[in-house]
C-alpha cells in the first residue's frame, strides 16, 4: 500500500432545489468508495475522495469541476443529477482530457467520449413507461415539467411515443425550478378540466413534492388519472405527507427494496452507514455501481489518465443491485434493467412491471418503436446473467 491515492471529484449537491435525490447519490457514491478501500483500494492505492457541494446550481458545479481538474488535479469526477449541471461541468471536463462518471436519467440524444452515462436513456425507461401506461390508463397525457432541458427533451420522445400508440398531448406546461405552491394548483386545476388518462411529470427537486400535494388536494384520483414520471423518486416521496404519492407510477431501474440479493446486501450497507430513515433512489444505484465499474477499469488499467483507463471501462460488467450492467463500448452508455413501479402506502415502490431484460442503451432512439419492432435492443434476459 503506497501513501499515494487516486484522487477523484464527487459533485453532489447537499443544498438547493435537488439536494434530496443527490444527498442520496453522494451517499452511495461514498459507500461505494469506502467499500472499494475496506478491500484494500485499487492496485494497492486507495480512492480518495473530494467533495464538494454545488448547491444545485449550473454555475457552480462548472467552476468546481474547473476547481477539481486545475487545482486538485482529479482526472475522474463522479457527479451531477440536472441535465443542466452535466451540461455546464462537461464541457470543462473534456477539455482537460478528464472523465466524468453520470449516475443520473436523462433525454439522451448526447454522446461524449469523456462521459460514462450509467443513468437510463430514453429507450431503458420511457418506451417501458409508455407501453404500461398506454395499455392501463391511455394515451391522452397532460404534461408538466421544469423549465429546462431535460423536460422539453423527454416530453418530445413521449410524446413521440404516445402518438405512435395512438394517443395524443392534450397540454404541455413548463415552470420554473422555484415554482410555489399556487403555480401548482393553477396547473392540477386546468389537468382536471382536461382530464386526461394520465400526467407526464418531468419535474425535478422540490418541486416534485408540491405537485403531487396540488394533485391530492384537488381530490383526483391515481388510479384513473396517475402522475407518471422518471425523475419522481424515493428521495422526494420522503419529503411529502405519508401517502401524498400513492398509487402514482415511475419508471426506473432500481426501487429501494427490490427483492435480488445484491440489492440486499446494498440496502444492508446504505441503511448501516446512513441510517435506517435514508432514502435509496435508482439515481443513488447507479452512483454506487458506477465507482465499482470505475475501479474494475483502474484495476486493468493501472492509471487513471483517460486514454488508457476509457478501453479498460469499454465492456466492463458488474453485479449491481438492479441485475448485472455493463458499459456499452459504442457509445459510453450502460446496459440495464427496465421496471415501473407504483407508488405503495410506505412511500416506497411495487414493481407492476417487469420485462426482465437487459436494454442495450441507444441514446439516439435509433431503433425503438412501440409496435414490437424493437427487438434489436433487447440481447439478454435475466436468465442469461445468472
Ligand atoms: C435530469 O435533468 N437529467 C433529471
Amino acid at each position: 500500500m503506497t501513501s499515494e491515492t487516486w484522487r477523484v471529484g464527487v459533485l453532489f449537491s447537499t443544498s438547493g432545489i435537488t439536494a434530496a435525490v443527490e444527498c442520496t447519490q453522494r451517499n452511495a457514491t461514498l459507500l461505494a468508495i469506502e467499500q472499494i478501500n475496506s478491500q484494500g483500494g485499487v492496485c494497492g492505492r486507495l480512492i480518495e475522495p473530494i467533495d464538494y457541494n454545488p448547491e444545485s446550481d449550473p454555475k457552480k458545479y462548472r467552476e468546481y469541476a474547473e476547481r477539481l481538474c486545475d487545482q486538485d488535479k482529479v482526472s475522474v469526477i463522479f457527479g451531477c443529477y440536472m441535465s443542466s449541471s452535466r451540461k455546464a461541468a462537461l464541457p470543462v471536463i473534456e477539455a482537460r482530457g478528464a472523465l466524468l462518471f453520470y449516475p443520473t436519467l436523462y433525454e439522451g440524444y448526447e454522446y461524449s467520449q469523456h462521459c460514462i452515462y450509467t443513468g437510463t436513456a430514453p429507450n431503458q425507461n420511457s418506451v417501458q413507461l409508455v407501453t404500461y401506461v398506454n395499455q392501463k390508463y391511455g394515451n391522452r397525457i397532460v404534461m408538466i415539467g421544469s423549465n429546462y432541458v431535460y423536460p422539453y427533451e423527454s416530453n418530445r420522445v413521449i410524446a413521440d411515443l404516445f402518438s405512435q400508440a395512438g394517443g395524443r398531448v392534450l397540454d404541455e406546461r413548463y415552470l420554473s425550478l422555484n415554482a410555489k405552491a399556487d403555480e401548482y394548483k393553477a396547473v392540477v386545476d386546468r389537468i382536471a378540466q382536461l382530464n386526461p388518462d394520465a400526467i407526464y411529470s418531468t419535474v425535478v427537486g422540490d418541486g416534485i413534492a408540491l405537485f403531487y400535494q396540488a394533485y391530492r388536494d384537488a381530490g383526483l384520483n391515481p388510479e384513473t388519472m396517475p402522475i407518471i414520471s422518471l425523475s419522481t423518486s424515493e428521495a422526494e416521496i420522503a419529503q411529502m405527507p405519508a401517502g401524498t404519492a400513492q398509487g402514482h407510477i415511475t419508471a426506473a431501474p432500481y426501487f429501494e427494496g427490490l427483492d435480488t440479493p445484491k440489492s440486499h446486501e446494498f440496502m444492508a450497507a446504505y441503511h448501516a452507514r446512513f441510517g435506517s430513515g435514508a432514502r435509496l433512489t435508482a439515481c443513488a444505484e447507479a452512483a454506487f455501481f458506477q465507482v465499482h465499474l470505475y475501479a474494475i477499469g483502474l484495476e486493468r488499467a493501472g492509471t487513471d489518465h483517460f486514454p488508457f483507463l476509457l478501453p479498460h471501462l469499454h465492456n466492463a460488467e458488474f453485479d449491481a443491485p438492479q441485475g448485472r450492467v455493463k458499459i456499452d463500448n459504442t457509445n459510453n452508455h450502460t446496459h440495464l434493467w427496465s421496471r415501473v413501479g407504483k407508488v405503495n402506502s410506505e412511500g416506497l415502490f411495487d414493481v407492476v412491471f417487469e420485462p426482465g431484460v437487459r436494454v442495450a442503451p441507444d441514446p439516439y432512439m435509433l431503433e425503438h418503436y412501440l409496435d414490437g419492432r424493437d427487438t434489436h435492443a433487447v440481447r439478454l434476459t435475466r436468465e442469461d446473467t445468472r
